[in-house]
């Protein structure tokens, strides 16, 4: 019997009232079947996730519950997951973000903005023609896979493929409990996309603004190793849509939920911005960040040994009554204050302004001149991940 209750479809429904006993009772709870410290509070998250005593790689996560038929693929898995930046140290780390970075600052994403806008639209045009679509299938998977295909620089007509390998991958991160599939189909996906980017590497044309192009450049000078590249260009095929197709679901789930949100958020434009980031701070995808104790660490008079994993979770800091009044509501006018949906620290996620105009653009194009709004299906169905929770389809009819 588990002292929280992490695993139900009940809890990704609603985690926040688990969030909150542990909070309030456990802000440091070892988390057996987890086999991870849980930390809620958001004062803890910030300062494991701005820690170095914390390591952001995860190759001795080979748990005690993990099946002995899957220990040798799962450890083939880390393998590749120790070249993505986002599992990197430093100083390692601060090298490969200094390619990949700036083609994802607010400056880069400004120049897309006219094309994501554009896309969004023609995105929509059947479903308002036809009184209705699939938020997630008709907007959110495609709009994010098709502008991160366009940002890296692979053919859209891969972006399907991505898609089936981001799921497969996303299912071995966010999963409790690991079985022999998960991993097996997190190995296939994480060799087939790593093959991938070694393709894209061989035929860049070398003259387009993308991804590819920039991590071709560091090859030739001398920056990173071809494998590096390919890796770079398998971590955000798989991370580079996931979370912002979530969050549309989510944040138009939020403003229906908040009937006078919505209404100042389609009303007036000068909101847009705050109402975005209050959305992140309420529905996060990625509701935990995974580290590991490079030495012993003692965090409220617990002691966490070296070796020790720690999940941070980043939807219950979110959610802190210490820091937000009433937490759980949306209030786009909240004073702001820095929320951790994009995470904190030196990790902090590179594509914010890209995941951020797409959602801005589509809840906006969903929200406007559509008063009639509604969710067209009594029950949804959450994918139960730590790391990317979301509905699995969202149904809405325009009235
Ligand atoms: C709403 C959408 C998104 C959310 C909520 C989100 C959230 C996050 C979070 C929480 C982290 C930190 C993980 C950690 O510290 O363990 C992160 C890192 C990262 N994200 Fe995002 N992300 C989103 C969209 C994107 C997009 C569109 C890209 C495409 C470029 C992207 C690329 C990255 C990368 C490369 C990192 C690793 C950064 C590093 O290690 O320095 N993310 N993201």
């Amino acid at each position: 019997m588990h002292k929280y209750d992490l695993f139900s479809n009940k809890f990704f429904a609603n985690p926040d009232p688990v969030f909150h006993d542990m909070r309030k009772n456990d802000p440091v709870f070892w988390e057996p079947t987890l086999e991870a410290w849980v930390i809620t509070r958001y004062t803890d998250v910030k300062a494991v996730l701005s820690d170095d005593r914390f390591s952001v790689n995860r190759n001795s996560r080979i748990r005690k519950a993990t099946p002995e038929a899957a220990k040798a693929s799962l450890a083939a898995c880390y393998e590749h997951l120790d070249k993505w930046m986002i599992f990197t140290d430093e100083p390692a780390h601060k090298k490969l973000r200094s390619v990949l970075g700036p083609a994802y600052t607010a400056a880069a994403v400004r120049r897309f903005v006219p094309e994501i806008a554009e896309l969004v639209d023609t995105l929509m045009r059947p479903g308002v023609a036809n009184g209705g679509m699939d938020v997630i299938a008709d907007l959110g998977v495609e709009l994010t896979g098709i502008i991160n295909a366009r940002r890296v620089g692979f053919p859209v007509d891969m972006v399907d493929q991505a898609r089936q390998w981001s799921d497969d991958v996303f299912l071995l991160f966010g999963s409790g409990i690991v079985t022999e599939e998960i991993v097996d189909r997190a190995l296939r996906s994480l060799r087939e996309c790593h093959d991938y980017g070694f393709e894209l590497l061989r035929e860049c044309d070398r003259e387009t603004d993308n991804l590819i192009n920039r991590l071709a450049s560091a090859v030739d000078d001398g920056i990173m190793s071809e494998d590096q590249v390919a890796a770079s260009c398998a971590m955000l095929m798989i991370g580079g849509h996931e979370a912002a197709r979530h969050m549309i679901g989510n944040g138009l789930l939020a403003l229906l939920a908040y009937p006078d949100q919505l209404a100042k958020f389609r009303d007036q434009p000068e909101l847009a911005d705050q109402t975005i980031e209050e959305l992140l701070r309420w529905g996060s995808p990625p509701l935990s960040s995974l580290r590991c104790a490079a030495t012993d660490v003692e965090l409220d008079g617990k002691i966490i040994r070296q070796g020790d994993f720690v999940l941070s979770m980043l939807r219950a800091g979110n959610h802190d009554p210490a820091v937000f009044t009433r937490p759980d509501d949306i209030d786009i006018e909240r004073p702001p204050k820095k929320h951790l949906g994009f995470g904190f620290g030196l990790h902090f996620c590179t594509g914010y302004s890209l995941a951020t105009a797409q959602v801005k653009l589509a809840l906006h194009a969903l929200v406007k001149n559509n008063p009639q709004l509604a969710i067209s299906q009594s029950s949804l169905e959450w994918i139960p991940s730590l790391s990317s929770r979301g509905v699995r389809s969202l149904p809405i009819k325009f009235g």
